[in-house]
C-alpha cells in the first residue's frame, strides 16, 4: 500500500473507499461538516491522490501544500468550477469528475422542484398544518400548469436533454434550448427549438437553467435578464447559484416582476437564515440535492474513486477534465 489518498469526507459511501482500501493508504476528515482549511492544507501534504467533492475549494495554496507528490485530484461531482483547473495543468495534475452518472437523478429532481414552484406544493401544504385550509375554494392555490406553455431550457447538455424528455408527458406548446452552438440532433428527439438567449427570456412561461458555470454564465441572469420575463414566468435553477445575480432575482420575486422562482442551488450555500429569499412567498428552496439520490451517490463514490485508481497506474480516467 505505497500509494496515499486523502478524502475530506468520512461519510462517503464504504463501496467507494473499499475500492480505494484495496490498493492504498486511505486518510478521511473525520467531521460531517467540511474539512477546515488548515486541516486540509495539513493533510494533502505529501498526498498521491485528493478524493473532494464541491464544498472544497482547489486553488494553488491546496496544490503548494500537496507539494509534487500529487497525482491526481477527483471530485465527487459533475461540475469542478471549485478546483483551479489550470493551476492543476501547470503542475501536470489530473483531474477526474463525475458526469453522467447522476444525470437522471438531477433531472428528477429538476421536475420535482419545477411541479413543487408552478403547483405551489410548500405554500399549500403549509396552510394543512397552520389553519389556513378553511375549505375547498374555486380560485385557491391555483398555479400555473406546464400544459400549452412555452419551457425554455438553458443550457442543453445531458442534464438539460434529459429534462427535456422529462417535460414532453405534461405537454407544453414548445421547449426551447439557448445553448452556444447547436444541438440539432438531441434536439429533434423532442422537438426543441434553439433560439437565442433573448428570445428566451422575452417568449418563456418557465426558464430552467442546466448549464456549467462558467466565466460566460456568471450571473448571466441578471436585472435586465429577469426585466425581460413574462410576468407570468416561473425560474428554475438545479445547475448552480452563481449563473444568477440573486439580488436581481429576490427584487424580481419581491415586486412580482416574476410569477415565482425554485432554485435547488444558491449563493452562498448554505443560504443564511437571514436572507431575503427565506421571506418570500413566491419560492421554493432546496439545499442542493439534484444528484441525491441513493443509488446514485454509491455510484458517485465508486466512480471518483475509480477514477484516482486509473490516474495513479497511468490509466485513462473514466471521466477526466479535458
Ligand atoms: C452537483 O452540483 C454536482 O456538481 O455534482
Ligand atoms: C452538464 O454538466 C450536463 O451534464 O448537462
Amino acid at each position: 500500500l505505497s500509494k496515499t489518498v486523502y478524502v475530506t469526507r468520512p461519510d462517503v459511501d464504504s463501496s467507494g473507499l473499499e475500492l480505494l482500501r484495496k490498493s492504498c493508504n486511505v486518510s478521511t476528515w473525520s467531521q460531517p461538516l467540511p474539512v477546515p482549511r488548515e486541516e486540509l492544507l495539513r493533510q494533502v501534504a505529501g498526498k498521491d491522490a485528493l478524493f473532494c467533492t464541491l464544498s472544497d475549494k482547489i486553488n494553488a495554496d491546496v496544490l503548494n501544500a500537496a507539494g509534487p507528490q500529487l497525482k491526481c485530484i477527483s471530485t465527487m461531482s459533475v461540475g469542478y468550477e471549485h478546483i483551479d483547473i489550470d493551476e492543476c495543468k501547470k503542475r501536470g495534475i489530473r483531474v477526474g469528475f463525475t458526469p453522467d452518472v447522476l444525470t437522471d437523478a438531477t433531472a428528477e429532481l429538476t421536475l420535482a422542484l419545477l411541479l413543487a414552484t408552478n403547483r405551489r406544493l410548500f405554500e399549500a401544504s403549509k396552510q394543512v398544518y397552520n389553519g389556513g385550509w378553511k375549505s375547498w375554494a374555486p380560485m385557491w392555490m391555483c398555479g400555473q400548469g406546464l400544459k400549452n406553455t412555452r419551457i425554455g431550457l438553458y443550457g442543453f447538455g445531458r442534464i438539460g436533454q434529459e429534462i427535456g424528455a422529462r417535460l414532453v408527458p405534461f405537454k407544453p406548446s414548445q421547449i426551447t434550448y439557448t445553448t452556444r452552438s447547436e444541438r440539432a440532433t438531441e434536439a429533434a428527439k423532442i422537438n426543441a427549438l434553439r433560439v437565442s438567449f433573448d428570445e428566451m427570456l422575452t417568449e418563456s412561461d418557465f426558464i430552467i437553467v442546466c448549464c456549467a458555470l462558467t466565466p460566460e454564465t456568471k450571473e448571466i441572469f441578471n436585472e435586465s435578464a429577469f426585466k425581460k420575463m413574462k410576468s407570468n414566468c416561473i425560474f428554475i435553477n438545479t445547475a448552480r447559484g452563481g449563473v444568477v445575480d440573486q439580488q436581481a432575482l429576490c427584487d424580481a420575486l419581491k415586486t412580482k416582476r416574476i410569477q415565482a422562482a425554485g432554485l435547488d442551488v444558491t449563493t452562498p450555500e448554505p443560504l443564511p437564515l437571514n436572507d431575503a429569499l427565506l421571506e418570500l412567498e413566491n419560492i421554493v428552496l432546496l439545499p442542493h440535492i439534484g444528484s441525491a439520490d441513493i443509488e446514485t451517490r454509491k455510484e458517485m463514490s465508486r466512480i471518483t474513486a475509480r477514477n484516482i485508481l486509473a490516474a495513479l497506474s497511468d490509466k485513462k480516467m473514466e471521466a477526466e477534465v479535458a
